[in-house]
């Protein structure tokens, strides 16, 4: 049964409790207890959905996470069957720490139609929608560049490319630089700026480099619906995780995974609430008996992007105790 696009509110729904949850925690200091908030209260939010989902990007497995586990069963109806991707906090650093750019994100898809991507490192390349065909993670990086700034009908000095800052990108950063696009380094969360490369006037060209495959099932959704493109290819680091990605059903770990092969077919849900302020979302606002959420949610099928703003009313009572319970 396909999926009717009220979902689409439901599923925002389901961001906005875990960021309200995870908010609390900007700048405490503690990534676990901000991680924990967040999948309680996405995990008690999908019980109201109207759905017979099944959890295939998630906590971990069962045996290591309590909620929201690889195979576990969430909604509350016999249909329609759909297979669900969530990061109920993407950048835990970035809340312990106040930084930009944390969210609370999902993706959901018909069964079967969402990479069962192992937790393990994935090469990625995404792009906007005007370079979609332009793209090939296999070219020289400048290759690449030339080929999007022909595209978007500028130079290559004038694109930004974001890339986590980490030793392994040295090579890549020193040929970005060497082409002479601009760079931003980020200390963790790269769906956001995935996303962002896809949405005009954000700032972001490009996101290029080596995070999280999970994570790269949630940005190729996202992109899905805002007609941009991401190409991908497993970074397993050893040969346990190689058998994890074949146990999981991709055989050649080496293959190039296409958008298609990340997130097949054209009906994809992406929702996302910012936790912390960022270049995409506006993080959770605090004010007393209410607070104010900031969220994106699309569907790829009609191609409807929504930004939404919402004002929650809030009975601070359990939440503060919840907060103090878990600090102890
Ligand atoms: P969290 O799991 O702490 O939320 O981290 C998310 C993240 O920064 C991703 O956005 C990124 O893909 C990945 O971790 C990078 O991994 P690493 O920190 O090991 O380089």
């Amino acid at each position: 049964m396909a999926m009717e696009r009220e979902l689409a509110l439901e599923f925002v729904r389901v961001t906005e409790a875990a960021a309200l949850a995870a908010g609390r925690w900007m700048g405490r200091g503690q990534k676990e207890a901000a991680d924990a908030a967040a999948v309680d209260a996405m995990r008690a939010m999908l019980d109201s959905v109207s759905i017979c989902g099944t959890i295939v990007i998630g906590e971990g497995e069962r045996d290591e996470a309590p909620m929201l586990y690889i195979g576990e069963q969430v909604g509350c109806a016999d249909a329609p069957c759909v297979d669900i991707a969530v990061d109920p906090l993407e950048g835990t650093n970035l809340v312990a720490k106040g930084l930009p750019n944390s969210i609370a994100v999902l993706a959901v898809a018909e069964s079967g139609q969402l990479l069962h991507a192992p937790d393990m490192y994935m090469h990625k390349i995404a792009v906007g929608p005007q370079a979609v065909g332009c793209i090939d993670i296999d070219a020289p990086i400048a290759d690449n560049l030339n080929a999007i700034a022909r595209a978007t009908d500028r130079h290559v000095n004038d694109l930004t490319v974001v890339v986590l800052d980490r030793p392994r990108h040295a090579d890549m950063i020193r040929d970005i630089r060497k082409a002479g696009a601009r760079i931003k380094l980020i200390t963790d969360g790269d769906v956001a700026p995935a996303v962002a490369a896809a949405i005009a006037d954000s700032g972001v060209d490009m996101l290029l480099g080596i995070g999280g495959a999970p994570e790269g099932v949630l940005a190729a959704a996202a992109l899905k619906c805002l007609g941009g493109e991401m190409q991908a290819r497993l970074w397993p680091e050893n040969d346990e995780q190689i058998a994890r990605a074949q146990a999981m059903g991709i055989s050649d770990v080496n293959k190039v995974l296409t958008h298609d092969d990340l997130v097949r077919g054209n009906d994809v849900i992406f929702a996302a609430t910012g936790i912390t302020d960022g270049d995409l979302l506006r993080g959770v606002r605090y004010q007393g008996a209410v607070a104010r959420t900031h969220s994106l949610v699309m569907r790829s099928k009609t191609g409807t992007v929504r930004f939404i703003e919402a004002i929650h009313r809030i009975d601070l009572k359990p939440m503060l105790k919840d907060l103090l319970a878990r600090q102890e």
